[in-house]
């Protein structure tokens, strides 16, 4: 098929962008979405063009790296798919797609599709991990009897690969439901109870410090999910964060 490529051009942080068109021929339906961009960047790099920069490690949804928005939607248009699982299939032959870098505040454009997400990691840094004894008497993990229901859910927030799709789909820029999927994976396991009240105090006040926005509930996040990540986590961050106050 033949495509028209509408792509967010910036040398750098501090530069100006703009869209620029681009036409590529001969991509397969087969195709992933990154792979019809490496078509877009060999061909850039034969006409003596600089390649379009952006993010990609896996390739397997799952590192959370290849974030852009296609057509006005985070990881483009397909339900619960990253863009390097996006396959060709999901466009049409003579289709314009628009590839933007995430917009946010606390994710500053780099260059080209490339943002700086390292607040996701000072986040992390700031609660996401849970301290083990490693004085000899270190329990076996398996050993401690876990409720189905509170291994699944705590599975299922472990699934976040930390893209950022959700901040990028919020009105607010909200980091909630990123931050609350991090604090339930642990809140909800017997090895995460020791730092629970400080881990949630200490990630939602990092969150705030980066410059995220508020929640409003909207939902948008969750809805733009790669990992179909529930709202079910923000609840049950709020309720985690309001007894920790209450309780230091
Ligand atoms: S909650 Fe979903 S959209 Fe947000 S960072 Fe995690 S996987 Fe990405
Ligand atoms: S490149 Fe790792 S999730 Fe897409």
């Amino acid at each position: 098929m033949k495509l028209t490529l509408k792509i967010w051009r910036q040398k750098n942080a501090t530069a100006q962008g703009k869209m620029e068109t681009y036409q590529v021929s001969d991509i397969s339906e087969h195709m992933s979405f990154l792979e019809m961009m490496d078509v877009l960047n060999e061909q850039l790099i034969a006409e003596g063009k600089e390649p379009v920069a952006f993010d990609h490690d896996c390739r397997e949804g799952i590192c959370g790296s290849c974030s852009m928005y296609i057509n006005g939607q985070p990881h483009g248009p397909r339900q619960a798919t990253t863009t390097c699982q996006l396959h060709m299939r999901e466009f049409n032959d003579g289709d314009t797609i628009y590839i933007e870098p995430w917009r946010a505040k606390a994710f500053p454009v780099m260059k080209d599709l490339v943002v700086d997400r390292s607040a996701f990691d000072r986040i992390i840094q700031s609660g996401g991990y849970v301290s083990v004894n490693t004085s000899g008497n270190t329990l076996d993990a398996n050993a401690i009897p876990i409720p189905k229901e509170d291994a699944d859910e705590a599975f299922n927030a472990a699934t976040c690969i930390g893209c950022g799709a959700c901040v990028a789909a919020c009105k607010n820029a909200s980091a909630m439901l990123f931050v609350s999927a991090k604090v339930s994976q642990l809140s909800l396991l017997p090895q995460g109870q020791v730092e629970r009240k400080e881990r949630v105090l200490n990630m939602v006040d990092q969150m705030d410090k980066e410059g995220f926005g508020n929640c409003t509930n909207t939902g948008a996040c969750s809805v733009e999910c790669p990992k179909e990540i529930s709202l079910e986590n923000i609840a049950r961050m709020n309720r985690d964060y309001l007894a920790a106050s209450v309780t230091k």
